[in-house]
């Protein structure tokens, strides 16, 4: 029986909510296929910081590096919106990023057949959208220095950032988002903001320059407020993406949008080596957390890419998946995802009625 260590990190607001049905159904898909897993969970974001009054606890971080795989809810509130910076949640969450060197994050934007009604797209715009953001994680403006507050020569406060990006940071991330569009229909587009940064001017020269090594792929650029507008406007023109860590943060929740819900959108932290870090794009939705609303899709289908992309367990990835389609097939719906003619249910629910169907599905296999 293979057997694999998984840390789980519930987080804030929404994110034990979801987590806890995410892991059922991992749970379940394993044991169809053979596999078992030991869960241990961990405090990480506002609940770290409540109970050990940092964000990210050095046992936390130790128990992810030492897991094969980590799976997140999500982090923050209005409660630490007003921390210092060190004591926030989103620090913590970037700490753990870092700490386990997850340099590429995949974020998959697909808009189902069964979701077409629930995005605020015309159907003939949204139909048939498969589109995969490859976002670079560790570096950027995120982790640039110098950084912090300051004052002008006037006096006055300031606040700055640095974006950096190394050639080999743009190298590594490049190389991968090429080798996922060749799994893929074979086009990259590379989104960046040449025109006016110089961090983006070194990435496209270095993504330009790394294109000769896959002639396969048909490789374009795009300035990004363009790249903002052409994925509302069209598209299905968009196959693989690969840009920096703070477009891709942003284009992936506009891409979310395409799809009919935040709610939907799993996403895969990979790095060169070690435990991979999985989580949904969307956060601790504290308008909606305690109350049972959550979509726990996201991160249900965040547990199939852990099963993928971090433990090369392929069926039980393809079983999350069918019995996600299958419960949407069903025609159950959390809020955010509800058109008139379907079931309205809530968080617990739509993990019981994934869970059914992926026991329907040990009859067949
Ligand atoms: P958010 O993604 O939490 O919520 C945006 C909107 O989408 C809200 O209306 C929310 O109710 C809705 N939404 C999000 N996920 C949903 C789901 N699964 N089902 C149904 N509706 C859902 O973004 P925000 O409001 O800008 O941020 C809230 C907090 O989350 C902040 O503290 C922020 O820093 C944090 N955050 C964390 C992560 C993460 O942990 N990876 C990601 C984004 C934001
Ligand atoms: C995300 C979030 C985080 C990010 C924040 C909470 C640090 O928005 O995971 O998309 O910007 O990466
Ligand atoms: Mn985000």
């Amino acid at each position: 029986k293979r057997s694999y260590n998984v840390t789980l990190l519930p987080g804030d607001g929404i994110g034990p909510e979801v987590v806890a049905v995410a892991k059922d159904v991992l749970s379940l898909a394993g044991a169809l296929e053979g596999v078992e897993f030991r869960f241990q969970e961990k405090l990480m974001g506002g609940a770290a910081v409540d109970a050990y009054g940092v964000p990210l606890p050095e046992e936390t971080l130790a128990a992810a590096q030492a897991s094969d795989a980590v799976l997140l809810g999500a982090i923050g509130g209005y409660k630490w919106d007003n921390n210092e910076k060190h004591l926030k949640p989103e620090t913590g969450l970037l700490q753990i990023r870092a700490g386990l060197g997850v340099f590429a994050n995949l974020r998959p934007a697909a808009v189902l057949p069964q979701l077409v009604d629930a995005s605020t797209l015309k159907k003939e715009v949204a139909e048939g959208v498969d589109i995969m953001v490859v976002r670079e994680l560790t570096g950027g403006i995120y982790f640039g220095q110098p950084r912090g507050f300051g004052k002008n020569d006037k006096g006055e406060d300031t606040g700055f950032n640095t974006e950096v990006y190394s050639a080999s940071e743009i190298d590594r991330i490049t190389r991968v988002a090429f080798e996922v569009a060749r799994k893929r229909r074979g086009k990259l587009c590379s989104v960046d903001k040449a025109n006016v940064l110089e961090a983006s001017m070194l990435w496209r020269k270095r993504v330009t320059s790394l294109a000769s090594e896959f002639p396969d792929i048909e490789l374009s650029h795009m300035y990004v407020d363009n790249a903002a507008m052409q994925l509302i406007r069209n598209p299905k023109q968009f196959d693989t993406i690969v840009t920096n860590n703070i477009f891709g943060d942003i284009l992936s929740d506009e891409a979310s949008m395409l799809t009919g819900s935040i709610g939907m959108l799993p996403s895969a932290s990979v790095g060169e080596s070690g435990p991979g870090l999985f989580e949904p794009i969307h956060g601790s939705a504290p308008d909606i957390a305690g109350q049972d609303k959550a979509n726990p899709l996201a991160t249900i289908l965040s547990a199939a890419m852990l099963l993928r992309y971090g433990l090369g367990e392929e069926n039980a990835a393809k079983r999350v998946e069918a019995a996600v389609t299958e419960t949407l097939n069903n025609g159950f719906r959390t809020g955010d995802i509800y058109s008139p003619g379907t079931t309205l249910v809530g968080c617990k629910r739509m993990g019981e009625e994934v869970l059914k169907t992926v026991e329907s599905q040990s009859a067949v296999a």
